[in-house]
């Protein structure tokens, strides 16, 4: 189906060609006063400069036109020049029950599908996810869910960090803890026990070890010799690198299935070895990659650089693969194993110059062909109320699994104690309403802004909140439940009763094209707000329609049918969003 604004601007383009004006100047929004109208066109001003008439002179012939379709109940021609439209009800009723009967109720579909590899979630392995990782994870869900929604193919690769020198510095560590193992010296044997690692050892050996390295010479050389050494695949830590994967992928699953995140690949840094001497092969066929001062690099600044690119490095002095390279090797993996067309990254904006760096040199080394597109789609941060990124109590920076337990205990709280909620066993729906307080407060921005984080507004049942959204949910859900109506029956419109009807209407009609917005931004934040729009709009209605003791039986049966139309765009929308629904509270 047509989104109606994209409808509306090809009936009104088709009145300004009648006229003899450029029928691009038809486009129409949805109107700033609707007070006046439910629709504007404002194509008689540039009209004006380009066929030198007054504004509403065209306004008024285009209007004319316009008046004779029976999709408008109005059409006016207004100072100093707008064309204000509003819809005949048999029109809204029309593209409501279209809507309602769409297979994928309204969400655009893709004319050219494509395959997106989308590269979210970042975490290292070694390292407990922090309150860092929550953005890319939760926004780069929505935006699978909503891409493969609009007909593409996504695969989600949750790209760990494990392959870098944290993991070099966590072994050696392990090695003056735990000695005398066969993995430390060349010796492993398949079979050979290992040390026993646990989340609780790691998640403290690394920040030690870290710390250590900056006062330790020899340490520090010992850990850069095994990063070397276990990128070079030594058996012995390769053995206990997979171990430490394994438990560290087994921790940071539970965060993310807390979230409903998931990946289609666990691939990691460490997945791009085998391709890594294809891309050093295509780097040197096109005579980019040179030695620099015992490192080898490739040069990426442009001549309209407004400040300066700094080569790319490839390779460190002490024969180590870079985060760039492995991410550019990554690039090589998608587009040969993956047939990526689109690769799209869901990281922190201050990884920005990181990006620019790596692909322009996949572009120049011809690993990156011109139509695969790649994109740093970047997310703000999340900020304490001193509007710096979010700290702990003691100023450090918080593990997610703490933030996830804080706001489900918030949640627990909060509901515990409300008049909202029936009395029961709350813990799942402490689950769900906490995860959707932080899920909704942080997708309501747009992932570029940066926010405050403040879970008792999160949590609030009042103002633009997850909390608000899934409570006018069960709101419906109890109204159709006593109505008896199924919550996949038919939709069923009968008429138009009042301005409240037609304000709904005009809500739900205009979801398609949030789903666009959304799509051509790579935006979540849209569905949030639209899905908070509506129940808004619901709440309004609701609040002014005894839609049970209705008595009418088309007033019934259209109210109901504005039920679980509004149910079922808001569920789509929370949906992709990655946020559980409650069926009562
Ligand atoms: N592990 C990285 C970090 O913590 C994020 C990875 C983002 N993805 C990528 N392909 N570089 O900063």
């Amino acid at each position: 189906m047509k989104p109606v604004l994209a409808h509306l601007t090809e009936v009104v383009g088709a009145a300004f060609a009648s006229c003899g004006y450029d029928a691009a100047l038809g486009t129409v929004h949805i109107s700033d006063r609707l007070d006046l109208c439910q629709y504007q066109c404002n194509g008689a001003f540039a009209g004006a400069k380009q066929y030198h008439k007054a504004p509403l002179v065209i306004a008024g012939e285009v209007a004319a036109v316009l008046a004779e379709n029976p999709l408008f109940a109005k059409v006016e021609g207004v100072r100093p020049g707008f064309i204000n439209l509003t819809l005949s009800d048999e029109a809204m009723l029309k593209a409501a029950f279209e809507l309602a009967t769409d297979e994928h109720l309204g969400i655009p579909q893709t004319e050219k599908p494509e395959t997106i590899v989308l590269d979210y979630g970042g975490p290292n392995i070694a390292k407990p996810l922090h309150i860092g990782h929550l953005r890319p994870a939760i926004i780069g869900e929505a935006l699978k869910r909503l891409m493969r929604a609009s007909g593409c193919k996504v695969i989600g690769d949750v790209h760990m960090g494990d392959w870098g020198l944290p993991i070099g510095l966590v072994i050696a560590e392990l090695e003056v803890r735990m000695p005398g193992y066969s993995c430390y010296n060349g010796t492993y044997q398949p079979g050979d026990p290992l040390p026993p690692v646990t989340t609780d050892l790691l998640n403290e050996v690394y920040p030690f070890a870290s710390a250590k390295s900056k006062e330790d010479k020899a340490f520090s050389e010992r850990a850069h010799a095994i990063t070397v050494a276990l990128q070079q695949h030594e058996p012995g830590f390769i053995a206990l690198w997979q171990e430490i994967r394994r438990i560290s992928v087994e921790d940071m699953s539970r965060s993310y299935k807390q979230l409903n995140v998931t990946f289609d690949l666990w691939y990691g840094e460490s997945n791009s070895a085998e391709y890594i001497d294809a891309a050093l092969n295509a780097m040197r066929e096109k005579d980019i990659l040179y030695k620099d001062n015992g490192a080898m690099i490739v040069d990426v600044a442009e001549d309209t650089d407004k400040s300066p690119v700094p080569p790319a490095i490839i390779i460190k002095t002490d024969g180590g693969v870079t985060y760039q390279a492995t991410d550019i090797a990554t690039i090589l993996q998608r587009v040969q194993e993956l047939n990526a067309t689109k690769i799209w990254y869901v990281v922190d904006f201050r990884q920005g110059l990181h990006f620019q760096q790596v692909f322009r040199a996949a572009r120049k080394a011809g690993i990156a062909p011109e139509n695969v597109e790649l994109a740093h789609l970047p997310n703000g941060t999340m900020n304490g109320s001193d509007g710096k990124p979010y700290k702990t109590r003691g100023g450090g920076v918080m593990r997610l699994s703490d933030l996830l337990d804080t706001a489900t205990q918030a949640a627990l709280e909060k509901i515990s104690g409300s008049s909202y909620v029936e009395e029961g066993n709350h813990e799942e729906l402490a689950r769900k309403v906490g995860m959707a307080a932080i899920k909704f407060g942080d997708l309501i921005n747009h992932r570029t802004k940066d926010y405050i984080f403040d879970l008792d507004k999160f949590l609030s049942f009042e103002g633009k909140t997850g909390t608000y959204v899934l409570y006018t949910v069960t709101r419906i859900n109890s109204i159709l439940k006593k109505a008896g109506v199924a919550y996949d029956a038919p939709v069923d419109f009968r008429g138009i009763y009042s301005d409240d009807e037609r304000d709904i209407l005009l809500k739900i009609l205009g979801t398609p094209e949030v789903f666009a917005t959304a799509v051509a931004e790579r935006a979540p934040n849209y569905l949030c707000e639209n899905a908070y729009q509506l129940a808004v709009a619901f709440s309004g209605f609701y609040h002014n329609h005894r839609i049970l003791a209705e008595t009418d039986e088309d007033k019934k049966a259209t109210w109901l049918s504005l039920c679980l139309l509004v149910r079922r765009l808001i569920l789509l929308q929370m949906d992709i969003l990655g946020i559980d629904t409650v069926e009562n509270m």
